[in-house]
């Protein structure tokens, strides 16, 4: 493996050793029409290490049981393992409490539990929501829907060329009607990290609570809950090396308690009868039904696997990678990046002239590359830049910079078929 090229690392976190990372990922070694497959699209599903499978393989074969539900020994074996996932979940984020880690099925899902939970209770007609221009989906629809069946507005924080928050724009916003802020940590499109605390402290000024999209931050950098002091953040298994169908939500125990249960159904209830039912506390109380047990201490060896490589290490290794990417492809003419931020995560947004970024994605294919291409659940970003779809690059710690050797070879070879 060649040196990592001389970019300046951002902190003094120790290097990685990527080769030793990937023998973690035996999916890397897939060939992909005999050549060597170059995964580039971690920011829509990272791999799992090893250590993860095997996590999973255990408890499939000698801890599975429901949990909360008895008191024979794997019932109790598979309990002990699912609140220890969220013990080690809510150290990896500081969170104050345990309490304060409700498993969900990812972000979408814990998003919505917000949406529901605090918007039926705390946003009437008039009120507004605030979202960003660079939101994914999922935090932009639930609080549209929201807004339809309360009678409230959702306001949009504008974004510049770059790619980044108009922050004056995002203070004059700001006002006695905005009953929540919903912004991205770092937008999944464009890889534009926002200045999240800034955010989160101007709302707080004025009393509005935060919630953060966090599906693209906690995978590649240290979140600290107690610092950022946001009132929700939500993120996913599947980008951070765990399973899909596990995500979380973190949410400050003063919001949960006063928040209504997004589904009804076992495990979430104190007592039930026909005239009333009394709901557990809180996390359970968001826990309705069995929960996706196995991925969720799955979940938790993924942070055990992160934090076993350091997170200033990892965001520091893709600080490389995203430099290197960017310096690499501005330099192909008819290359054009999108999200052009000078504080920015691992993710490459890009088009080639002439060239639709599908037919890009099918080409990248044939050489082994796999990137995203589409709108990325980002609609309105791709409407902000003018363009139906890009292609999308993303990286993570198991990327070399020999696998963005193998992308600009594979942009070559496209521009030479569509010469
Ligand atoms: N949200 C995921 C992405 O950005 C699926 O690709």
């Amino acid at each position: 493996m060649s040196a990592i090229p001389a970019v300046k690392i951002r902190s003094a976190a120790r290097a990685i050793d990527v080769a030793r990372v990937r023998a973690d990922f035996p999916i890397l070694e897939t060939k992909v029409n005999g050549k060597p497959l170059a995964y580039l699209d971690s920011a829509a599903s990272a791999q799992m290490p090893q250590q993860v499978i095997d996590r999973l393989t255990r408890y499939h074969t000698s801890e599975h049981a429901n949990i909360h539900r008895g008191v024979h020994y794997l019932s109790e074996k598979a309990t002990d393992a699912y609140e220890a996932a969220r013990a080690k979940i809510r150290k990896f984020i500081n969170a104050t409490e345990d309490r304060e880690v409700i498993f969900t099925r990812g972000t979408t899902n814990a998003i919505n539990t917000v949406a529901h939970g605090f918007g039926r209770a705390f946003v009437g007609k008039g009120d507004e929501i605030l979202v960003s221009h660079m939101e994914h989906h999922s935090n932009i629809v639930p609080w549209q829907m929201l807004c339809e069946e309360k009678g409230a507005t959702l306001k949009v924080i504008p974004i510049d060329d770059l790619g980044q928050l108009v922050m004056d724009e995002y203070r004059e916003l700001l006002g006695p009607r905005t009953k929540l802020v919903a912004v991205a940590h770092v937008s999944n499109a464009l890889g534009t990290i926002n200045p999240i605390k800034e955010v989160i402290a101007l709302a707080h000024a004025q009393g509005i609570p935060v919630l953060v999209d966090g599906a693209q931050g906690v995978p590649h950098m240290k979140v600290d809950m107690q610092d950022l002091d946001c009132d929700f953040y939500a993120f996913s298994g599947h980008k951070m090396c765990g399973p899909t169908g596990i995500g979380i939500l973190y949410g400050k125990a003063s919001w949960l308690e006063k928040m209504q249960p997004y589904e009804g159904g076992g495990d979430m209830i104190m007592s039930v009868s026909f005239e009333k039912t009394t709901y557990n506390t809180i996390p359970y109380k968001f826990e309705a039904g069995t929960p996706p047990i196995a991925a969720a201490i799955g979940l938790g060896a993924a942070v055990d696997y992160l934090e076993s490589i350091g997170m200033d290490a990892i965001s520091a290794h893709e600080h490389n990678l995203i430099a290197y990417g960017t310096e690499a492809l501005s330099a192909i003419d008819g290359v054009r990046i999108y999200g052009t931020a000078p504080h920015k995560a691992a993710v490459l947004s890009f088009n080639i002239e002439g060239v639709h970024a599908h037919d890009v994605g099918t080409i990248l294919n044939d050489e082994g590359v796999a990137v995203r291409t589409g709108h990325h659940c980002a609609q309105p970003v791709m409407q902000r830049f003018g363009v139906p779809a890009t292609a999308r690059a993303s990286f993570y710690l198991y990327n070399t910079v020999e696998e963005i050797d193998q992308l600009v070879a594979a942009v070559r070879r496209v521009q030479e078929i569509f010469g």
